[in-house]
C-alpha cells in the first residue's frame, strides 16, 4: 500500500507503476488503440452505419437549429462528411441513409457556398445523382419541441415505475416473448447517446448460454443457471478516433440499458444488471465465447425473465434526495472565502 501511495504522488509516476507493476489497464490501452484504428480502416469501407458519418450529421442537424444560424457552418467537416455518405451511402441502413440524406440536403438549401462547402455540394449531388435521394419527405430534419408527442406519463406514475423496478434475481421457467424484448430494445434505442452514435449492442443469450456468460460474472452467485435470457451490452470502441472518449461505451450502454430496464417493467418483466469487472481472465473467457473483437469491451449485463413472484427483493435503501442532489454557486463560494 505504502508502495502505490508513493507511485500515486504524481501523475508521471503513477504511469510508471502501471506501467511497470500493475497491467489492469492493459487491455483498456489495448481496445481503445484496437478501437481507434478500426474507426480509421473503417472510414474507407461501405457499413451499415457509420460513427463518422452519425456524429457529423448530428453536427450538422445542431448547426441547423443554432439561433441565430449562421450563413457558413461546418466548412472544416463536411467534406468528410459526404465522403463518407459516398463511401457507405449502398450499406447504410434506412433510417441512417434517410436522416443523412434530409440533414445534408437542408444543409446544402441553407448554407453559404465557398470552399470545401462547393466540393462537398458537388459530391453530394453527384450521389443523389445517381438516384439516391431521399424516398420519406421532411421526417429526419429538425423540428420545433412542440412538435413532440404530448406526455401521457405523469410524475406520479413515472416514479411508481421507478419504484417497481427492483433488480429481480428468481424468475419463472417462462421464455421471455421475443417481440416483448424487441418493444424494450426500441424504446432503449430512444436513450441520448453521445452525438448520437449509439456505441453498444445487446447480445441476446439464452438456455445453457445464458447460464454460462452469466457465470462469468462474479456477481451471480447462486442464481446464473437460472436466468431465462441474458443480454450483455457490449460496447464498440471503434466508434471513436480518439482516446477521449473511451468512456462513452460505458455511458452510453448505461443510459440505455436504464431505459430497457424500465421498458421491461412496463411489459411484465423483470431485469437485474450485473456487474461486468475488469478481470482480464474474464474477459479472455467473454471475448471467446462471443467472439468478441478487440475494440468491443462488455458494458456490463443484464438478467431478464418473468419474476417468480415468491422471489425475494432487497430492500436496497436508497440514499436521499440532500445526499444526492448538490446545489453550487460560485457566487455563494466566493463569499464564503472572503468571510
Ligand atoms: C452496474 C451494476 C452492476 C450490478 N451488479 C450486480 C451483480 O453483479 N449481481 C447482483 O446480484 N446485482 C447487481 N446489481 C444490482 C444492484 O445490486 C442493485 O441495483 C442495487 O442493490 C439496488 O437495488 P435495485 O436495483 O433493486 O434498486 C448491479 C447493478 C448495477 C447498476
Amino acid at each position: 500500500m505504502n508502495f502505490a501511495r508513493l507511485f500515486s504522488r504524481f501523475g508521471w509516476l503513477s504511469t510508471v507503476y502501471y506501467l511497470c507493476f500493475n497491467a489492469s489497464f492493459r487491455r483498456e490501452q489495448y481496445s481503445v488503440l484496437a478501437g481507434r484504428t478500426e474507426y480509421a480502416r473503417a472510414l474507407t469501407a461501405a457499413s451499415g452505419s457509420s460513427a463518422l458519418l452519425r456524429r457529423n450529421i448530428h453536427r450538422l442537424e445542431k448547426g441547423l437549429i443554432m439561433r441565430p444560424r449562421r450563413a457558413v457552418f461546418a466548412e472544416d467537416y463536411i467534406f468528410e462528411t459526404v465522403t463518407a455518405l459516398q463511401t457507405n451511402i449502398l450499406a447504410l441502413e434506412v433510417a441512417e441513409r434517410e436522416w443523412a440524406l434530409q440533414v445534408l440536403t437542408q444543409y446544402f438549401d441553407t448554407v453559404t457556398d465557398r470552399g470545401d462547402i462547393i466540393k462537398a455540394r458537388n459530391i453530394f449531388l453527384s450521389v443523389i445523382g445517381q438516384g439516391l435521394q431521399s424516398e420519406q419527405d421532411g421526417a429526419a430534419v429538425p423540428y420545433p419541441y412542440a412538435d413532440l408527442p404530448q406526455p401521457r406519463v405523469t410524475y406520479p406514475d413515472f416514479f411508481r415505475l421507478c419504484q417497481r423496478r427492483r433488480s429481480v434475481r428468481w424468475f419463472l421457467t417462462d421464455p421471455v416473448p421475443q417481440l416483448l424484448l424487441e418493444q424494450a430494445v426500441q424504446a432503449a434505442t430512444l436513450a441520448p447517446s453521445a452525438c448520437n452514435r449509439q456505441p453498444f449492442k445487446f447480445i441476446q443469450l439464452s438456455g445453457t448460454d445464458a447460464a454460462t456468460a452469466a457465470g462469468f460474472a462474479m456477481g451471480t452467485t447462486g442464481f446464473a443457471a437460472q436466468i431465462p435470457t441474458l443480454l450483455v451490452v457490449v460496447g464498440d470502441l471503434s466508434a471513436y478516433p480518439a482516446e477521449r472518449d473511451r468512456h462513452v461505451i460505458y455511458i452510453d450502454g448505461a443510459l440505455a440499458s436504464m431505459q430497457l430496464m424500465l421498458a421491461l417493467d412496463t411489459l411484465g418483466l423483470a431485469s437485474c444488471p450485473i456487474n461486468w469487472p475488469d478481470v482480464e481472465k474474464l474477459e479472455r473467457k467473454m471475448d471467446k465465447f462471443l467472439q468478441l473483437q478487440p475494440w468491443q469491451r462488455p458494458v456490463m449485463l443484464i438478467a431478464v425473465g418473468y419474476p417468480d413472484p415468491t422471489g425475494g427483493i432487497p430492500f436496497s435503501a436508497k440514499k436521499s434526495v440532500v445526499q444526492t442532489l448538490v446545489p453550487f454557486s460560485s457566487a455563494q463560494n466566493e463569499n464564503n472565502n472572503a468571510d
